[in-house]
């Protein structure tokens, strides 16, 4: 996905475009550039390349206007190439645009533009929209009227920055699925894909939503809905503050949020928590009776959440009984699978904007069944598809590896299927004292885990050279198994797998020898952990290097493995909230021992917003 912020202010813009395409990087840095309109005249600044190689190259702050907008770029139509590079223009250089989203027609009407004498300078399907709103303008009218002709045209997902030449000061934007935010500053307005790029300017903001068109100068911002009429929108006020959005101190934002999971945790749990129950109705909407009439939960989700709708998947079963399934959302979007009365559908998003994810929902709530999001942004898109949303409280995540989003999650479904079980009356009061109590540990237990940094860090270095790794876990680890596979793929690109430990004996364990690091999730619990034992032991037989994940005391897996990462003991269903920890730690480390760039992996984006 990309990420687009503009200004129009009093004063000269390009600094400010400079510095939030910069918070918006996490979105996609294949190229970036930006577009200012000074007096009846744009410049344009792009190159292939991250902002700080372009910025050193270009001097994006040196750029003249006090209205403008500016892009970074993951690649979806066309090269990483100068050409490819947002903003475009329109064929008379009169109108700039950036875009985040694919638009799905732009071939049919690239098509129909050529054969109308239209030349293009790139492959991009933004482009395109450029064509078509400068077409419109012909037609008559303002920039706004010519750019809601224009994306009428449109099939797929935009969120769109326009300036025109002929309208010095005036910014329009509108949006489709992709996410757009205005922002109220001082004698200026601003629009961006997400707060963190202009939180240093405002903290007053407003969420356009689907199909509304924004008209923005300095001193005035109007809004109109699909028909073209004038609307109020509430203006929400945003509670992160800037130094959430910065990296603390730490080598990199993925760092820092590993490290911030404790605080994010009990940020999550505290509030919910009362002596002997959890209360959450008043901020959810769910209540008892809500969660009494639930029969079966479908979850929705895409890769880390996928994995903590996984870990929610167990818990329903096992603490609210309460049957549950969780679904690729790219896949549930395209089946007709049956949802029947009695199901709530939980969709997990980290940043409420994954489009497959969203899609489904939407499907889920077509369909008419009852729909709750976990997510960690505010007002974002599935928030507001959702009937009900329990937010974690995360705090703004920019690391594309999620990790503090993830173990958030999994604190919010814990504190649901506590709800549930209430409700339900299938636990008794001295089983969901338990529960509470091991919740309210998790934060402590995090921080003692996270204590072996330095442990970890020494064996992150068996990996180094490695091209291949196997995750294996059982039960509620399974999941984390998943989780630590990809964590580690995703940002220091060596191929791991994560397996259910039994399956191994099923055709991975041909896989097993000396140059295959094997990470085993082997908590002691009643049920599995003597079967893993087992496990470490066959790979051992083959010469594999285990690394394993134990309880603190256990030192019979210390006789087995090659390294050993302790965690405290717990409740068994509270286990993925730290076996999942050193996985995080094990990732980040490798992945710097390997000079991967850990918060900006190649090819990825934080928020996929396009299918
Ligand atoms: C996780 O580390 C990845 N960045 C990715 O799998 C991510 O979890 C996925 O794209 C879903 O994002 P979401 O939680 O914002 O919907």
């Amino acid at each position: 996905m990309c990420g687009i912020i503009g200004v129009t202010s009093t004063e000269p813009v390009a600094p400010k475009l400079a510095d939030g395409v910069r918070r918006l990087e996490y979105r996609g840095y294949d190229s970036v550039g930006l577009a200012t309109l000074d007096g009846g005249a744009i410049g344009i600044r792009k190159g292939v390349g991250k902002v700080d190689e372009v910025d050193a190259q270009l001097d994006f702050a040196a750029a003249a206007g006090n209205t403008g907008i500016a892009h970074c770029r993951w690649g979806t139509h066309g090269g990483i190439t100068h050409n490819n590079a947002h903003p475009h223009l329109s064929p008379n250089g009169k109108v700039a645009i950036v875009h985040n989203g694919i638009i799905e027609n732009y071939l049919a009407l690239k098509q129909d533009l050529q054969a109308n004498g239209h030349a293009f300078a790139s492959e991009t399907d933004t482009e395109v929209i450029a064509h078509l709103i400068e077409l419109e303008l012909e037609h008559g009218g303002t920039l706004k009227d010519a750019v809601h002709r224009a994306s009428k045209q449109l099939v797929g997902s935009y969120a769109l920055g326009v300036l025109s030449a002929d309208e010095p000061g005036t910014l329009v934007a509108t949006r489709n699925e992709s996410p757009l935010v205005i922002g109220f500053g001082d004698r200026e307005h601003l629009i961006a894909s997400d707060v963190a790029a202009i939180l240093t300017h405002t903290d007053t903001v407003v969420y356009l939503d689907n199909h509304e068109v924004a008209v923005l100068t300095a001193e005035s911002c109007a809004i109109y809905d699909d028909g073209g009429f004038a609307i109020d929108k509430q203006r929400e006020k945003i509670d992160w503050d800037m130094e959430a959005a910065e990296k603390g101190g730490f080598e990199h934002f993925m760092l820092k949020e590993i490290h911030e999971q404790p605080g994010k945790l009990a940020d999550t749990i505290s509030p919910r928590l009362r002596d002997h129950e959890v209360v959450f109705e008043a901020e959810t909407g769910v209540t008892a009776e809500v969660l009494r009439g639930i029969d079966r939960v479908i979850f929705l989700a895409c890769g880390t959440s996928w994995h903590a709708a996984m870990v929610g998947e167990f818990l329903f079963e096992e603490l609210a009984k309460t049957p549950a399934e969780v679904e690729y959302a790219s896949e549930f979007r395209y089946r007709n699978a049956p949802i029947p009365p009695g199901t709530l559908v939980v969709a997990m998003s980290q940043s409420g904007e994954t489009a497959d994810t969203n899609a489904a929902l939407e499907e889920a709530v077509r369909r008419g069944t009852r729909t709750l999001a976990v997510c960690n942004v505010r007002g974002s898109t599935m928030t507001r598809i959702a009937h009900h949303t329990v937010y974690t409280h995360a705090g703004p995540e920019i690391g594309v590896a999620s990790t503090k989003a993830f173990t958030t999650q999994i604190a919010a479904l814990y504190l649901l299927n506590i709800a549930m079980a209430q409700a339900k009356g299938v636990l008794n009061q001295q089983q969901i004292d338990s529960m509470i109590q091991g919740l309210r540990q998790a934060p402590l237990q995090v921080e003692q885990i996270l204590d072996q940094n330095d442990t970890i860090q020494k064996i992150a270095k068996h990996f180094t050279s490695r091209s291949n790794a196997i995750y294996l876990g059982r039960g509620v680890h399974f999941p984390i198994a998943l989780e630590g596979a990809l964590k580690l793929k995703e940002i220091s690109y060596i191929h791991a797998e994560g397996y259910p430990a039994a399956e191994m004996k099923h055709g991975p364990i041909a896989l097993i020898d000396k140059q295959m690091p094997v990470v085993v999730i082997a908590p002691t619990d009643k049920l599995t952990y003597q079967k893993t034992l087992g496990n470490i032991e066959e790979v051992k037989a083959r010469d594999g290097v285990v690394i394993a994940i134990a309880t603190e005391g256990d030192q019979t897996i210390a006789q087995l493995a090659d390294h050993t990462i302790y965690i405290p003991e717990s409740l068994y269903s509270i286990g993925p909230l730290l076996s999942v920890i050193p996985l995080q730690l094990l990732s980040y480390h490798v992945a710097e021992l390997r000079g991967c760039d850990v918060d900006k992996p190649r090819n990825l984006s934080k928020v996929v917003t396009v299918e």
